[in-house]
């Protein structure tokens, strides 16, 4: 279940009135900021300007090309320590709907993977050393260490005692099937 919270609106279509709900100022300058940050190729940067719009992004965690952060509630969204979100994936904590609009928080653990292109839908959390398989849409939360896939994204695997550090020092949670954390060789 999506932790969701329905803003209370009487306007007829709340997509054509967003600054009434949203305010003009705030997502104007979250969007410019946003869509500049897209195309910005330095992780440093790209974390400095999302925190600047008020997410929490832990330190050493990567923002790929192309990913959009939700105009609207950036605020809402918050990436652990060394977590990656991969290429053109869009993290949304708004939904516009018929009946309304809803906010929701998305909260994103430590070392945990968003493949290419994933869509993360409002108020889910994806746990520490998850992964979501590239082009997933993540509607539901996804526990520490499980790897989902698809459309919705299903968690195949649940998760396994098996832990790994973060170049920080925290110790994170892992799939003993996620290729990229096997053991190299010497
Ligand atoms: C999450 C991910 C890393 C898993 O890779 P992996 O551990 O090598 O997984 P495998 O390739 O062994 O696949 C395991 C199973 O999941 C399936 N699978 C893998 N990726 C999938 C995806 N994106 N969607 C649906 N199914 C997928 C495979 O077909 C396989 O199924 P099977 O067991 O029935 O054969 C990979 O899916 C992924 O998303 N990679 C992109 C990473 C990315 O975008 N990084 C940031 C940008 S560089």
């Amino acid at each position: 279940m999506r932790r969701l919270q329905r803003i209370e609106t009487s306007l007829p279509h709340p997509m054509y009135a967003w600054p009434k709900v949203f305010g003009l100022l705030r997502p104007t300058a979250c969007a410019f900021v946003i869509f500049l940050g897209r195309y910005v190729p330095w992780p440093g940067v790209k974390n400095a300007m999302l925190r600047g719009l008020g997410c929490r992004i832990g330190p050493f965690a990567a923002v790929g090309l192309g990913a959009t952060f939700d105009i609207f509630r950036p605020d809402l969204i918050s990436v652990g320590t060394g977590a990656i979100i991969g290429y053109n994936v869009t993290i949304l904590t708004h939904e516009f709907r018929p009946d309304g609009v809803y906010v929701g928080p998305v909260e994103i653990g430590d070392g945990a993977l968003i493949g290419a292109n994933a869509t993360v839908l409002a108020g889910v959390r994806i746990g520490a050393g998850a992964q979501v398989g590239a082009g997933a849409v993540v509607a539901g939360d996804i526990p520490d260490g499980g790897r989902a896939f698809g459309v919705p994204a299903r968690v195949v695997e649940e998760a396994r005692d098996s832990w790994r550090s973060t170049p920080t020092g925290h110790s994170i949670r892992r799939s003993r099937k996620a290729s990229s954390w096997r053991r190299r060789p010497t």
